[in-house]
């Protein structure tokens, strides 16, 4: 059984991918730069797949190429993710022109988890695990990618929530499959490189979410537990930003993530 991680070159997809290979997991190491692939497979001796987020087909080329490299996937670790920036100011979009943090952080995992719903249903008991953040914001659907008033944190947290709205969804979705959908803070302020470039000084370890991660992971305790949220390391499900609860904001984001997937790639919405 396979555990796919995305973002797997850098900070905690890193630190969560040591840990498993070193406890024997089989991991299918997920990252944009093939150099840093190359040396991540050479270190750890891990599978590895290579696609930019930021572009929705390649998005598709990695599902396709996950589907047919791996027989049974056991996780889909949604972690990869670009935080507020170095220039908070600066809005960035992605290839398909989508502000960056939305299209990365939440488009690319929502997408990839729905293409991969067949195979996680086939290997179940199966996971998925979306890394979003204790930094939420509501997503305003009056300018939800943030045209009209920019802030990099803004555009940061309101993916982190999207990431939230998405798991809730998916895990209903998926009720009764074996397959569970569950979302966590990992830890606040890893010294990573997201933190260094844009929110400030560490304040916990790498040891600290990678823990977090590795649980939502692997707990057996957490074997049927889906469709919820957890702040680190505190035992109990935890309380997102009320958004999350509202099943019409939930409606209009998945309307909002299928249409902008289905125009980038030229298709019909779901
Ligand atoms: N650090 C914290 O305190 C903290 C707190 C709460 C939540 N989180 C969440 O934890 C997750 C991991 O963050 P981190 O702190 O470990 O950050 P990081 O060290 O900056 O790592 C981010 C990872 O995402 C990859 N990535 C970024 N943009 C990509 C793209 N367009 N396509 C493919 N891969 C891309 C990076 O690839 P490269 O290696 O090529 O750069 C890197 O592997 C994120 O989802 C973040 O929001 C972190």
């Amino acid at each position: 059984m396979t555990i796919l991680v995305t973002g797997a070159t850098d900070g905690l997809g890193r630190y969560v991918t040591t840990e498993l290979a070193k406890a024997g997991h089989r991991v299918l190491a997920h990252g944009r730069n093939p150099e840093r692939l190359r040396a991540l497979r050479d270190e750890l001796g891990v599978d590895t797949v290579q696609a930019d987020l930021a572009e929705l087909r390649q998005v598709d080329r990695l599902a396709d190429e996950v589907l047919e490299r791996v027989d049974r996937l056991a996780v889909l670790v949604n972690n990869a993710g670009v935080g507020a920036g170095a220039d908070p100011r600066r809005r960035e979009v992605s290839a398909d022109g989508i502000e960056l943090r939305f299209a990365v952080n939440h488009l690319a995992g929502y997408h990839l988890a729905q293409r991969l719903v067949p195979k996680l249903v086939a290997s179940a008991p199966a996971r998925v695990v979306n890394v979003a953040s204790i930094g939420q914001e509501p997503i305003d659907f009056s300018d939800p990618l943030l045209e009209r008033s920019y802030s990099g944190m803004r555009a940061y947290r309101q993916s982190k929530l999207a990431q939230i709205m998405a798991a809730i969804d998916l895990a209903e979705e998926l009720r009764g499959t074996g397959v569970t959908v569950n979302a966590l803070h990992p830890a606040t302020l890893m010294p990573t490189t997201m933190v260094r470039e844009g929110f400030g000084a560490p304040l916990s370890t790498l040891e600290e979410g990678g823990r977090a991660t590795l649980r939502l992971i692997l707990d057996e305790g957490l074997a049927t537990t889906t469709g919820r949220y957890f702040d680190s390391n505190r035992p109990d499900p935890a309380d997102p930003h009320p958004q999350a609860g509202d099943p019409d904001a939930r409606r209009r984001l998945r309307e909002l993530s299928d249409r902008l997937i289905a125009e980038a790639l030229g298709r019909a919405p779901r």
